[in-house]
């Protein structure tokens, strides 16, 4: 996830870019960067100094020449090519009169840079969007203007996009286009704006636009023309702005939280993009370990804290089905000071959005020192935790403030399962055709997440009613019981109500003997298999007067009989469920947490990262 904005028109270009580019940060700050046009001429500055880059890339801009009336800057979340100078934006095609930004995947980036390439054109970066600089030069070398140049250059781009072009050969217009990645056009008098997001411009432009998919802007100083990717006009939606700065961050959500929580889908798509190549291999371009190395893997053990743990909970089960691995999953904090064994062919996987929990990275140390190999799963490009393990993988569900985790936890989830089904290609312990359909399966679940996300209001509803309640019990069973533990957490950390979870099977060896009247009992119920098992353990607690709430699919009717409440979800794989289900008790969670007056974005007693042990 990046930012983007891109000025023209303006008598202080530079200034609107440095602006704008740290209202931007939020969505990553590995680095930044401008790129300035006059006619002829095109300047371009960048520094990659972490949560410093903005202000570092300011120091840069102090001597700049003045009298350039376009311009395009960018605030970078790495996700090809490491968080450096050389990789930070813009790009420049070989010529250096092109100068372009991006935010997004290309997906079939290494194929199209072979090409590129083969007819001389140099990289100068390890970016998946520098190939854009160079597929418009070409099509300006024949001659097309830069919007004609902009929409050859997409034709044969996959991915995901919000992409911005300048030329110093055509240096009054600035050439913009969306596939997926957000883009939003301003106008202002005489100056026409481009921002990832609306807080960039905020200030600066009167009126704002939304690009839809495979809409390509032609920016002018008098305003803005949009066409399609055939070449057809379209006009863009205005849109009705009427937050302030703060509210405009949020994107108009009243909290990042739900901010996050919607941008789940999102996360999952991103995880997946460029996952796989045409002869069906999954692939992890970040991961630096061989494939005899994983096909040699005897066992596996995951470490993580809090949510990452309960996604690692969540891998365990696909691992051990699909790879028939023998899988164990630990709490980071445990790990190092119970001597644990590493025996020849153990992988361990540190599973952090941070990167920089220092029980993780304490655990993995740990690992290492014995001899295992060690492969990060991280949402932080270079986090601690990626620098010291041996591989990693990367999540992208993009920068996350809420404390409590969301869309990492099921950027996580998919993550791993998509690791498990790697693993069991290898080892070839399921038929490729299962391995096809699951990956398909896998990426229609982002999908599912939407709708169940359409149906905030009926959890809203539930979780009103039981806003008096103190005590609560998750339970699940399979893959539902880390979720019901995800569900705990979350209401727990955010309403500062009693929430437990447990495995639906072992309440009747003890915690049966809390069930009472006033108690709710939240149960994931969602895996067809166990469905039976689930019922008799949902009329065990009804029995004893507990208050249930269940998360089922939608053709469940055999829920309706004991359920007070019903979450409805619909049905996946099992594997995949618990990044169906979460989303009714994440919402569950907020609501609550909400209703109790509480700050949902900044829990008491917590910190978003710990890194004290
Ligand atoms: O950055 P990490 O994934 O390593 O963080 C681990 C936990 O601290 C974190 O998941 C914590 O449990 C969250 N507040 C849960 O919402």
């Amino acid at each position: 996830m990046c930012g983007i904005i891109g000025v023209v028109g303006s008598s202080d270009t530079l200034a609107t870019l440095l602006e704008g580019l740290a209202r931007l940060e939020y969505r990553g700050y590995d680095s930044a960067g401008v790129a300035l046009v006059r006619p002829g001429e095109t300047w371009r500055a960048r520094a990659a100094e972490g949560t410093e880059s903005v202000r570092a890339l300011r120091k840069e801009c102090e001597f700049a020449p003045t009298g350039f009336a376009s311009g395009i800057g960018h605030t970078r979340w790495a996700t090809h090519g490491a968080p450096v100078t050389m990789n930070a934006h813009p790009h420049l095609d070989c010529s250096g009169h092109v100068a372009i930004i991006h935010n997004g995947i290309i997906e079939n980036h290494t194929e199209l840079q072979e090409q590129l390439e083969s007819r001389g054109h140099v990289f100068t970066s390890r970016t998946d969007s520098e190939v854009l600089a160079h597929l418009i030069e070409e099509s300006r070398a024949k001659g097309l203007d830069l919007t004609e140049s902009v929409r050859q250059s997409l034709l044969v781009v996959r991915g995901a996009f919000a992409v911005a072009a300048m030329d110093a050969n055509e240096a009054d217009v600035i050439v913009a286009a969306r596939r997926v990645s957000p883009l939003i056009i301003g106008t202002a008098p005489g100056v026409t704006y481009l921002a990832s997001d609306v807080p960039a411009i905020l200030d600066r432009a009167t009126s704002f636009y939304a690009v839809n998919d495979d809409e390509i802007v032609r920016l002018a100083p008098e305003g803005f023309r949009a066409i399609d990717l055939d070449g057809a006009p379209v006009r863009l939606h205005q849109l009705t702005i009427d937050w302030d700065l703060e509210t405009a961050q949020k994107a108009g959500h009243d909290d990042f939280m739900t901010k996050e929580i919607n941008e789940q889908p999102d996360a999952i798509r991103s995880t997946l993009l460029d996952r796989r190549r045409r002869d069906g291999t999954i692939t992890f371009d970040e991961l630096r370990i061989s494939d005899e190395e994983l096909r040699d893997v005897q066992r596996v053990v995951i470490v993580a804290a809090g949510t990452s743990n309960h996604a690692a909970q969540i891998a365990k089960y696909a691992i051990e089905r699909w790879a028939r691995l023998s899988a164990e999953v630990d709490i980071s904090s445990e790990y190092r000071y119970r001597d644990p064994v590493v025996e020849i062919g153990t992988l361990v996987i540190g599973v952090s959005q941070s990167g920089e929990t220092i029980d993780t990275i304490q655990a993995i140390r740990e690992a290492r020192r014995r001899g295992a190999r060690v492969v990060a799963v991280s949402n932080i490009v270079d986090s601690s935790l990626a620098r010291e393990s041996d591989a990693v993988i990367y999540t992208r569900a993009g920068l996350e403030v809420s404390v409590a985790s969301t869309k990492a936890f099921v950027a996580q989830v998919a993550a791993l399962e998509l690791l498990a089904l790697r693993l069991a290609q290898l080892r070839e312990t399921i038929p490729a055709s299962d391995i096809d359909a699951l990956f398909q399966g896998l990426n229609a679940v982002a999908d599912q997440v939407t709708t169940a996300l359409e149906r905030r209001a009926s959890v809203e509803d539930v979780a009103k009613q039981l806003l008096g309640a103190r005590d609560f019990f998750f339970l699940g069973r399979h893959v539902g019981f880390p979720t019901a533990l995800e569900g705990a957490l979350k209401l727990k950390e955010l309403s500062y109500l009693h929430a437990e979870g447990y495995p639906a099977g072992e309440l009747k060896h003890g915690p049966l003997a809390l069930i009472e009247p006033g108690v709710i009992v939240v149960a994931v119920a969602t895996d067809p298999a166990l469905h039976e098992k689930m019922l008799s353990n949902l009329a065990e607690v009804k029995a004893r007067g507990a208050t249930v709430v269940v998360v089922a699919t939608d053709d469940d009717e055999s829920i309706d009989a004991l359920a007070d409440y019903v979450l409805r979800v619909p049905a996946t794989e099992p594997l995949f469920t618990p990044m169906v289900d979460i989303v009714p008790l994440q919402l569950f969670a907020y609501t609550m947490a909400r209703g109790l007056g509480r700050n949902v974005d900044r829990p008491r007693n917590l910190a978003k990262t710990v890194t004290v042990e």
